[in-house]
């Protein structure tokens, strides 16, 4: 029986499947390895991939991509609001739950954003299918080690849609590195990697220490909101501005000409990582006026400036929370399609003073390779076999429970918040509002800059917030004996 890795990705999506005894791509229905994640909808038809994406000159509303960065998240999420203004598409507010909308022959349509991801899974079961000539039901899907729990449940859903048994969702990193595990012998030698995964929609670092057949994740870290769309972004508001230059017209409202941008400033910048001048031509983007530009390389890094300095305190911070300096790292891998861009390079080895990367593994296919490797592993249940593989399962659940106990205080935090601003003023004095709203702010803080301490200082922190808490409802309790809350016994 056949099981599948997916990676799906916020622009590329690829699965790898076990056959013959190896574990290989499937190429998709255009005999490509790695299917992008767009779904258009055309009258009653419903494209995927290449033909949705290239969908976009005719039918820039009803074209879909990017949902990584929506599934599991609610509507009034700021980031969320700050993406919403650049899609061509439409989401709307339905209780806090971004819902997209797309017009079938005039007939508006919604969907949640775990059908559209759906729509993608189902063409990767269906392309594995036909690769391996039988049903497939049973898959890993990978998701950035960042995901919070909601993120990771919407996408295991969207596999469910798909009619995919979900049989674990996946740290990318992780799967990133099993990928380089296996095409790396280090025997008893212990050795730290450090994995740094760019793609289209979110910057992963990992640090890793590989020591025979078991490897211990040390630390991870990044941005779940950074990435090659972000570069694409600022190179449409470079092309807005030249725009405006030339002609005086602000394209920044006309959500066709912006989608059809994007798409040229994402070929401009592949060109720029090869070429040092790129040409973003865009035919009669407003009112038959054509678009011509020409864009340096310096252009594009300058512009980029402040995202390729963010990766390298990424980088730092993960390292810190390692508890590692970077001498101490033997290999620096590189996965993602924007390590391919020379700035990120350059800057990386400069940062591990003159340090070799690693390009020894396919930057776009590491992860679906290593989840299916995952997969296989899983469904074979040969866990002696590949003690390695458990080692790394054990350790990624130390990880999940890592997170539910940041995201439980994270949660309390948010509780108390929201029950003294419904307390309101006229309860609290001024000084009480601040003592207690800074002391969450104080704790958020933390938490921010502590991604990786341990349950056992999270529930610490926690069980001290509630003593203050505590204390504090019981001096207002004094002076008024109407404030009830769950919080005082
Ligand atoms: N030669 C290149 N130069 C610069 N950027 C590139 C190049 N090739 C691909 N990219 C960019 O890499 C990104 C896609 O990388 P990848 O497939 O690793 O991302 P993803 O898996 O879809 O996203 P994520 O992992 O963030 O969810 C896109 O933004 C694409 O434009
Ligand atoms: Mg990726």
């Amino acid at each position: 029986m056949s099981v599948i890795g997916i990676d799906l990705g916020t622009t590329l999506s690829c699965v790898a499947v076990l056959k013959n005894e190896r574990i290989e791509i499937v190429p998709n229905n255009e005999g490509d390895r790695l299917t992008p994640s767009y779904v258009s909808f055309s009258g009653d038809e419903v494209l995927t991939g290449k033909a949705a994406k290239y969908d976009m000159d005719f039918n820039h509303r009803n074209i879909i991509y990017q949902i990584k960065r929506l599934i599991g998240k609610k509507y009034n999420d700021p980031i969320l609001q700050g993406d919403l203004k650049l899609w061509g598409f439409e989401v709307i507010n339905k209780n806090n739950c971004p819902i997209i909308q797309v017009d079938c022959n005039h007939d508006l349509k919604l969907f949640h954003p775990e059908q559209i991801s759906s729509t993608i899974l189902l063409e990767l079961k269906h392309d594995a299918e036909t690769y391996m000539g039988s049903t497939i039901t049973d898959a890993v899907i990978t998701v950035p080690a960042y995901f919070n729990s909601a993120q990771r449940k919407s996408t295991k859903e969207a596999g469910k849609i798909a009619g995919l048994n979900v049989l674990q969702i996946l740290n990318e990193p992780t799967a990133a590195a099993i990928a380089y595990k296996l095409h790396h012998t280090h025997k008893h030698k212990a050795c730290n990697v450090l994995i740094f995964d760019l793609g289209g929609g979110t910057f992963d670092v990992s640090v890793i220490t590989i020591r025979g057949e078991v490897f211990d994740i040390k630390a991870t870290g990044g941005d779940a909101h950074l990435g090659g769309e972000d570069f694409d972004n600022r190179m449409v508001q470079y092309c807005i501005q030249e725009f405006y230059r030339q002609t005086e017209v602000d394209l920044s409202k006309n959500k066709r000409a912006l989608s059809r941008l994007k798409m040229k400033c994402e070929d401009a910048k592949k060109k720029l990582s090869v070429s040092v001048i790129a040409k973003i031509n865009v035919d009669s983007i407003h009112s038959g006026i054509d678009f011509k530009a020409t864009i340096s390389r310096a252009k594009f890094e300058d512009i980029n400036n402040d995202y390729f300095a963010k990766t390298l305190h990424g980088v730092q911070n993960t390292l810190n929370q390692a508890k590692m300096t970077k001498d101490k790292i033997d290999e620096i891998v590189l996965i993602g399609g924007s390590t391919r861009i020379p700035k990120i390079q350059e800057m990386l080895k400069r940062f591990f003073n003159g340090k070799q990367l690693n390009n020894s593994i396919n930057p776009d296919e590491a992860v679906a390779y290593g989840a299916a490797v995952y997969a296989t592993d899983l469904i074979k249940q040969k866990f002696s076999e590949r003690k390695h593989l458990m080692e790394s399962k054990i350790f990624d659940e130390r990880l999940e429970q890592q997170r539910e106990a940041r995201q439980t205080f994270e949660y309390y935090i948010s509780d108390i918040k929201q029950y003294f601003t419904c307390v309101g003023t006229h309860k609290l004095s001024s000084y009480e509002t601040q003592l207690i709203f800074g002391r969450c702010d104080n704790e958020s803080n933390w938490i921010e800059e502590h991604k990786m301490s341990n349950i056992g200082e999270l529930e610490k922190r926690q069980l001290h917030l509630e003593e203050f808490v505590r204390h504090v409802i019981y001096i207002i309790r004094k002076k008024d004996k109407t404030l009830s809350t769950r919080w005082f016994n």
